[in-house]
């Protein structure tokens, strides 16, 4: 249905429902079929990711695709216990790497947009999973040298985010939304300047 419709060629209009579609389907699940990821989806997935902007277009971060079933308890490990990360056909790691913008932007760079450029690339991978089908959750509570070490990433590169992706096997309850009204603010922080 909606994941056929992919690649057929549809209006303007169509194209950004679709988008919207993907934005609203998307949900964190943690129990994952046993069905193998294809290998064109995931090619695909990444493909998407390496559009995703970046800094100055440093592209500071590096994804290291885990498939292997002792990679993953190691990262599940690292996780605390997560065991649903182990459980997943493929983890992807989201690792900044400083050294990449580093020269270009110093600290700022090292300390804040290479971390941007990993999380926006792990947003990216997250709604290419919905858009092809797939389900994913997004892992940020780990033990950062533990998931280093697991990764033999060594030196500065800094895990942002894990990823398991796999077919989901659960429909999560969709956890409440604060409303518009109480994030978005106008011209200011200054609720009272309004009016
Ligand atoms: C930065 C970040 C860190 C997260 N870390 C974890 C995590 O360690 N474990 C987990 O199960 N979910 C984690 N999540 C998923 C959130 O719990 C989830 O996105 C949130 O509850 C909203 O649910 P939804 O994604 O289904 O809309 C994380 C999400 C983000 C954005």
């Amino acid at each position: 249905m909606w994941v056929a419709e992919a690649g057929e060629k549809v209006s303007a209009i169509g194209r950004r429902m679709q988008f919207f579609e993907v934005i609203e389907r998307r949900q964190s699940v943690r129990a994952f079929a046993s069905r193998e990821l294809e290998p064109e989806k995931l090619s695909a997935l990444l493909e998407a990711v390496r559009l995703a902007p970046s800094a100055g277009d440093c592209q500071a971060y590096e994804i290291v695709v885990v498939q292997e079933p002792s990679g993953k308890a190691a990262l599940a490990e690292a996780a605390y216990g997560q065991e649903f990360v182990a459980r997943a056909p493929v983890v992807l790691a989201f690792v900044a790497d400083p050294g990449r913008n580093v020269e270009k932007y110093g600290d700022r760079g090292a300390s804040l947009y290479c971390v941007q450029d990993a999380t926006i690339a792990a947003a990216y991978a997250q709604l290419a999973t919905t858009a092809l089908g797939l389900a994913s959750c997004w892992v940020g509570a780990f033990d950062e040298r533990r998931v280093a070490a697991a990764l033999k990433a060594s030196g500065s590169f800094r895990p942002v985010a894990l990823m398991p992706i796999g077919y989901a096997a659960e429909t999560p309850m969709r956890p409440p939304r604060r409303s518009l009204g109480e994030i978005v603010r106008s011209e200011t922080f200054d609720r009272a300047a309004k009016g």
